[in-house]
């Protein structure tokens, strides 16, 4: 088994519960945020690279170090998607959206691919559900937003949620605060790591996201001032209003004054969503605003606001919550021929029942026993046996195997019996 070829690293194939647990998640999202008007879209997994370089922004980790990035054979610079916003964004543009009836709300699912160290809740291929609103200024949309993701963690169940709210501020506030991150990180800058001194340059604001260790220390040493503190009016105004309407839908948040995304898109609204048992540095989901977007990628101004969760984090936190996923697929029947004459015949059998009924069938034939136990491990509620007496006389031995109980029986009885409606 030396050369046997294996998933790349931080993938994984899913099936079976695994498999189940994921279309549960995306089913109960599905449910939430269609009930309240969103259009799913599913957007291709690869996009050109500059939708992602000039929406998710240069400084970023994600466009530095963690984009799979390629050229195709016509020479195009293509990147597997490392997060949905931007595709979404670039379809609306594209496909003029914006004469849809305001606010447009789209959702999406599916695998996006970053280039992380790989540990538990960070691979290199996960999934996310991704919802946008596009169209409207107003916070009330920021308020139902997180609203809306918590009602879809809350409909799966989950407890030991935390809503960290924060605001980034304007493009002119951001300005500011960068202007001071530099003045402030400026003489220590031979302490940072060489991302963290590109970034003094291209977004000081990066840095507070920097997962390098020693960054970390010098900025716990040298104690910054948080980006709540250089808001303007407006945007003080909307956080102030995101924070009361918050508490009118009932949703507990805890104000995070020093929130910063791994995205540059964003501008006022920001928050992650955190369980209790799951380190802070692996948010559930998150999100925020991110009015200049569209016109970034070349669209027309469109405020809008949306939110991300990754699948497989909602997994283990469901787990740490002891939350049971669905049962999967239930094998009503097993079919047994009994002799070589009776092989075809059972599985001709098998195809006209399985419009109603989950019917396997045996492509050899067995003996009783043999066949009995083969039906028990493959899960079945029930056998069907056919041999020579049996289709003789035009008829099925069908055994329930949770009871024992056995009868023989005909065609247009089986469905009956084994459904539990007896005709
Ligand atoms: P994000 O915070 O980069 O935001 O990702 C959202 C979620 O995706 C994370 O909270 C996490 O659950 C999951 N995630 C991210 N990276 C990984 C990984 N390597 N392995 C496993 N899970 C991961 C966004 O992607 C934004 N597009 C969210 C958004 C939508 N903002 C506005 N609209």
């Amino acid at each position: 088994m030396n050369n046997v070829i294996r998933a790349v690293k931080g993938t994984h194939d899913l099936y079976g519960e695994q498999l189940r647990a994921h279309k549960h998640i995306t089913d109960t999202a599905r449910r939430v945020l269609e009930s309240a008007g969103a259009i799913e879209v599913h957007t291709p997994i690869f996009e050109e690279t500059q939708v992602f370089e000039k929406s998710v922004g240069a400084s970023t980790d994600i466009v530095r170090k963690e984009m799979y990035t390629f050229s195709d054979r016509g020479g195009r610079h293509l990147t597997l998607r490392p997060e949905g916003t931007a595709g979404l964004l670039r379809a609306y543009i594209e496909r003029g959206m914006k004469v849809w009836p305001t606010p447009v709300r789209l959702w999406t699912s599916g695998p996006m691919f970053r280039a992380e160290n790989v540990q538990r809740g960070r691979q290199r291929q996960f999934h996310q559900v991704d919802y946008e609103v596009l169209g409207l200024e107003s916070a009330l949309i920021d308020a139902e937003t997180i609203e809306l993701m918590v009602a879809i963690l809350r409909e799966l169940g989950l407890e030991s949620l935390k809503v960290r709210l924060g605001s980034v501020g304007d493009p002119e506030d951001r300005l500011r605060y960068n202007h001071y991150l530099r003045e402030l990180l400026s003489p220590v800058q031979q302490r940072l790591s060489d991302d963290s001194r590109d970034r003094l340059t291209l977004n000081p604001m990066r840095i507070l996201d920097s997962k390098n260790q020693g960054d970390r220390e010098v900025l716990a040493d040298i104690g910054v001032r948080p980006m709540l503190d250089f808001l303007g009016p407006a945007a003080m105004a909307h956080f102030e209003e995101v924070k009361e309407l918050l508490e009118q839908f009932a949703v507990p948040f805890e104000v995070d004054p020093s929130i910063v995304r791994g995205l540059d898109y964003y501008i006022r609204t920001a928050f992650e969503v955190q369980h209790d048992r799951i380190g802070a540095r692996s948010a559930l989901g998150g999100g925020g605003r991110y009015d200049g977007l569209s016109e970034t990628l070349g669209g027309p101004r469109v405020p809008a606001v949306g939110f991300a969760f990754g699948i497989e984090r909602l997994l283990i936190a469901m787990q740490e919550d002891n939350l049971p996923t669905p049962s999967g697929y239930v094998l009503d029947l097993y079919l047994i021929p009994l002799d070589a004459e009776a092989v075809t015949e059972t599985a001709i059998i098998a195809s006209k029942l399985r419009p109603t009924l989950h019917v396997e069938s045996a492509f050899s034939p067995k003996r009783p026993g043999k066949g009995l136990q083969e039906a028990s491990k493959r899960g079945a509620r029930f056998a069907g046996l056919l041999g020579k007496e049996e289709q003789k006389r035009g008829v099925l031995a069908i055994k329930n195997l949770e009871t024992g109980e056995q009868a023989d029986m005909r065609l247009e009885q089986v469905v009956g019996f084994v459904s539990g409606r007896q005709v």
